[in-house]
């Protein structure tokens, strides 16, 4: 099991932040009758002032998490579908319309959400999926796919099969990668001179403004702020020329990088990093004061949960979501506070979430359970889930998030 005392970026000591005990895997959801011991780690969260990044200090074996059976899959929502599609198309027109017959590299493409776009109109392309299920749907909607880890190795392989990459793309993937030093590697192998890196992965500036900790968990090994991105990337000679805040996964940062010196960094650049100085992001006392924030909304959610019991009502949770684990598991809440999770992943229904092995059941039992109580599990996707769900406030139901603090909807 891979432990860090040490940044993974820059080798510096780290400074414990976070405590967030033992946890199961995010995405281990199992069978009801499954009585195997459960995998579990420690979850800390540590942070070096040399490159601004907050890690974790132990993550579990890659292999261990993205495995075959990889449940999560990107296009259960429509949101994110849409998302994808209008990132797709303005890269297209944008990055590759004066250019003869490009490369487009996507790393982690799971079920080919982005890069069918590409497929679709003929564009010369690699998806790098692990995973053997996102991987397969992927192949099924015409996506060329290698199925490995993409590494610094896997760079130099692709560059001399294809020739260099015009835009090497990545959405909640680089975050997940523990040798980012590697990754770094092989994308300056891999891009072209002037060829763009673009990816986007949960923000940590809305982290710590949101107190949304269950951003937390196994996957996401880092949680990148701009000021740690620019670090990472200058000794691959990658720097910052854009920065774009976005709404998915509940804050996120769409980073673009090209080679030092060949394009004009756009202003928002130096305005975001110095507002994350501002906030402090720089500095580990941030993250210590954070620590005590996500101790007291962990007790005011199984106080909430408690007081739903107490009086009477059933509770669900909507979304079976890995973040969620991270919730359950600290602030120590179980099928004793949450009668079921609904969910619209078909290979998640009828399993039970890790570590508090609360059943998940297929989200259209929500209209026929009618719970009186409802967290909001997938606080990411509220609009899209309270909207289509009108119905359930409108009939006196009451939505629960913990975001920013622990409230009713
Ligand atoms: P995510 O926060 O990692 O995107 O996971 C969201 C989970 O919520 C995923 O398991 C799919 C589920 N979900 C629903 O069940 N119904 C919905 O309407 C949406 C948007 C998501």
């Amino acid at each position: 099991m891979p432990e860090a005392q040490i940044c993974r970026a820059s080798g510096a000591p780290l400074t414990v932040v976070l405590d967030l005990g033992q946890q199961p895997l995010g995405n281990g959801f199992r069978a009801p009758d499954d009585t195997s011991a459960e995998y579990t780690y420690w979850l800390r969260c540590g942070f070096s002032e040399v490159s601004s990044l907050f890690q974790l200090i132990e993550q579990p074996d890659p292999a261990v998490m993205f495995h075959d059976a990889y449940a999560f899959r990107s296009s259960t929502s429509a949101g994110m579908r849409a998302h994808f599609q209008a990132h797709a198309e303005r890269i297209i027109d944008e990055r590759l319309g004066d250019r003869t017959d490009p490369f487009v590299v996507e790393l982690g493409c799971n079920d080919g959400i982005w890069l069918r776009h590409f497929a679709d109109r003929g564009i010369r392309h690699a998806g790098i999926e692990p995973t053997g299920e996102p991987a397969e749907a992927a192949r099924a909607a015409g996506v060329d796919v290698v199925q490995e880890f993409f590494t610094a190795d896997l760079g130099t392989r692709l560059r001399a099969e294809h020739g260099p990459a015009a835009v090497i793309y990545a959405a909640n993937v680089m975050c997940h990668i523990p040798d980012i030093r590697g990754v770094a590697d092989g994308i300056a192998a891999l891009l072209d001179d002037d060829g763009l890196l673009v990816f986007e992965d949960p923000y940590l500036g809305d982290v710590i403004r949101l107190g949304s900790y269950d951003q937390i968990y196994d996957e996401h090994v880092f949680l990148f702020s701009a000021l740690s991105v620019q670090a990472i990337f200058a000794d691959a000679g990658l720097e910052l020329i854009d920065l774009e805040p976005l709404v998915t996964h509940g804050g996120s940062m769409r980073y673009t990088l090209g080679r030092h010196g060949r394009h004009a960094p756009r202003p928002a650049v130096a305005q975001i990093l110095e507002q994350e100085r501002l906030q402090g992001l720089d500095r580990t006392d941030t993250y210590l004061s954070f620590a005590q924030r996500v101790r007291a909304s962990a007790t005011a959610l199984l106080e909430a949960l408690q007081r739903a019991r107490a009086a009477g009502h059933t509770v669900a949770a909507y979304g079976a979501t890995s973040k969620s684990t991270t919730i359950y598991a600290y602030a120590g809440i179980t099928s004793e506070h949450i009668d079921v999770i609904l969910d619209n992943t078909p290979n998640k229904i009828g399993l039970v979430s890790p570590g508090a092995h609360i059943p998940v059941v297929d989200e259209a039992e929500f209209q026929t359970r009618r719970p009186g109580v409802t967290f909001l599990s997938a606080w990411n996707h509220q609009r899209e889930i309270v909207q289509r769900h009108a119905w359930y406030a409108a009939q006196g139901g009451v939505w629960l998030t913990h975001v920013p603090e622990v409230h009713e909807l």
